[in-house]
């Protein structure tokens, strides 16, 4: 079977705890619930892929604990294929623990575990040469293994003539800005927020440095601005979609769930206009509601949503 979409990245096991406001160093703040999500940047992609209607795979790496099996179980829930999907029998499946604060910001804590294992050797690269889009996850540069793995499946798509997106993430931008640059040049489609552009570009107006990473190389740039919407800038077109207004909840996993949004608008073939504004409408979707996926829109919700919604 053809894939529409497969994601290499973290699967996570996220605890989510709601706290009245993050306490300052050294000291305490109570929650009155705590929840098991699942979790990951990449796996909450292909798991959005999937319920807009595309289908999606995941290569990634969980443990061989509770956790894992929980992550495994949930991926076939949603219809994401796992062939490629590895079991460490060592390290334990990532972990992240997150608070939420009263106006629904989150900060995370995190343990990743077996994502960072996930083993080139053990990945047919077949597997990425016939789909339409290979998303790969920032989080894949950090750290050596994985990286290797996503490199490898970076040069088989490119290869295969595939299209491929990265998402940056904040700390790959951060602490990994000079691998995300060495490979912008086999990127099509870059995904990365205010603060990663500016870390990325070394510019201190996210505009502006969007700007320059497109001149870089890099062929479409995605600039998610939260509650500003998005930016959209291409060789040919700047595209500004405004926001649309919902009762935010938790953030975690907007930027996974817009980053779909928009790849399924292209692989639709709809313009970057029309896909921005796609992919705003199952970003605010997806922060209604306390975990990365609890929220994420089937294709339905969000045509309804799109008839009546408001900037
Ligand atoms: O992008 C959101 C995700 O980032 C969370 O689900 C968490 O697991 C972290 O990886």
């Amino acid at each position: 079977m053809k894939l529409s979409v497969v994601a290499v990245g973290d699967a996570n096991v996220d605890l989510i705890a709601p706290i009245a406001s993050l306490p300052g160093k050294g000291g305490e703040v109570w929650t009155h619930r705590l929840e098991r999500h699942a979790g990951g940047s990449a796996a909450n992609l292909s798991v959005a892929i999937s319920r807009l209607g595309l289908s999606s795979g995941f290569i990634g790496r969980v443990g061989d604990d509770p956790f894992g099996h929980f992550l495994i179980d949930e991926f076939k829930k949603e219809r994401v294929d796992i062939g490629q999907l590895q079991i460490d029998k060592e390290v334990g499946t990532g972990l992240m623990f997150i608070a939420i604060t009263e106006e629904g910001e989150r900060t995370m804590y995190g343990f990743r575990g077996a994502n960072v294992n996930l083993s080139a050797g053990e990945i047919d690269v077949g597997y990425v040469k016939n789909v339409d889009v290979l998303h790969i996850s920032g989080y894949t540069l950090l750290s050596e293994a994985q990286r290797k793995a996503a490199l490898e499946l970076l040069e088989a798509a490119r290869g295969a003539g595939v299209f491929v997106s990265l998402d940056v993430g904040v700390l790959t931008a951060m602490e990994a800005a000079d691998r995300v640059r060495s490979i912008l040049r086999s990127i099509d489609l870059l995904f990365l927020n205010e603060l990663e552009a500016e870390r990325l570009a070394r510019i201190e107006d996210p505009e502006k440095a969007a700007e320059s990473i497109l001149e870089s190389g890099v062929k479409t740039v995605a600039l998610k601005r939260g509650s500003r919407g998005c930016f959209i800038l291409s060789r040919e077109q700047r595209v500004r979609s405004p926001a649309f207004r919902v009762n935010v909840v938790d953030t975690t996993g907007g930027g996974d769930a817009f980053a779909a949004g928009f790849l399924v608008g292209i692989i639709e073939g709809r313009g970057l206009e029309e896909a921005a504004r796609f992919a705003n409408a199952v970003g605010a979707l997806a922060v209604t509601k306390a975990g990365a996926r609890s929220a994420l829109p089937v294709r339905q919700e969000v045509e309804e949503f799109l008839k009546t919604a408001k900037i």
